[in-house]
């Protein structure tokens, strides 16, 4: 049997919506395959939304807003952009940044809105089904997941792809701009750090554990889990409770 993708679509109500409208009405062909949701403006996607999505069985998501400069909010797909952009490098890690994609229709492009779905539904299938998706989901990938959800909601991730404008374009308390080169270097390292984090924390969930134990399971260096607890026990999300001969087990809180 050919497998037939379960795309979810968001699409924002003053252009893509409108569009997919036009090619609806105009009798256009098109995969059957996109479920849509329509939200007011794609800034307004928040990268749960993505991740969720994808948690539950999503095979692709796509996400559709008015060109650059004809927002009805005039910044929200720029805000689109900088989270989507997020979203993808949090993606690679597990290899899932191919199954996601942003892109743009006006209220007038029916047969552009057609031509995407068209090309991504047949990108979905080359790829094949999600290893999350079915009757069996791939269980250490959806722990993966999970943690980049939760990754990527966390207060630090929010603040650096709500300010990464500022942060760039405008000096900082101390009269410095810092670089385009310089943020996606901190950027890429807060990424890979509250990544790992995320993954602790889920798999605390399940039973308490020494540093050891979760650098085997994790495939982290030791010394980097221990970086990793002293920070998340100064954010009061993990303590150590009893000891197994002198080894400490933590726990999440
Ligand atoms: S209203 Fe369409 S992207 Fe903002």
């Amino acid at each position: 049997m050919s497998f037939e993708p379960k795309i979810l679509g968001f699409l924002c109500n003053w252009c893509s919506y409108a569009g997919a409208d036009l090619a609806g009405v105009s009798r256009m062909q098109y995969p059957p395959n996109i479920r849509v949701i329509r939200v007011m403006c794609s800034g307004r996607v928040d990268p749960k939304f993505i991740f969720e999505a994808l948690r539950v069985g999503a095979d692709g998501v796509i996400v559709l807003g008015c060109h650059p400069g004809d927002c009805h909010y005039l910044e929200g797909n720029y805000e689109a952009e900088k989270k989507f952009d997020m979203v993808t490098r949090f993606l690679k890690l597990i290899d899932f940044d191919n199954r996601v994609r942003l892109d743009w229709v006006s209220a007038s492009e029916g047969t552009r809105y057609a031509a995407i779905v068209k090309e991504f539904t047949d990108h979905i299938k080359s790829l094949g089904p999600s290893p999350v998706g079915g009757d069996k989901p791939d269980k250490e990938i959806l722990e993966e997941l999970r943690a980049i959800e939760e990754a990527a909601a966390s207060d630090r991730m929010r603040a650096l792809v709500g300010r990464e404008r500022k942060i760039i374009e405008q000096e900082n308390v101390y009269g410095e701009k810092v670089s385009l080169e310089k943020f996606n270097e901190i950027f890429d390292s807060a990424i890979i750090d509250e990544y790992n984090r995320h993954r602790i924390l889920v798999s605390l969930d399940k039973d308490s554990k020494s540093v050891k134990d979760l650098a085997i399971e994790l495939k982290i260096d030791p010394s980097v889990v221990l970086e990793h607890m002293v920070i998340l026990k100064s954010r009061g999300k993990v303590d150590f409770g009893e000891l197994v001969g002198i080894t400490p087990m933590f726990h999440k809180i």
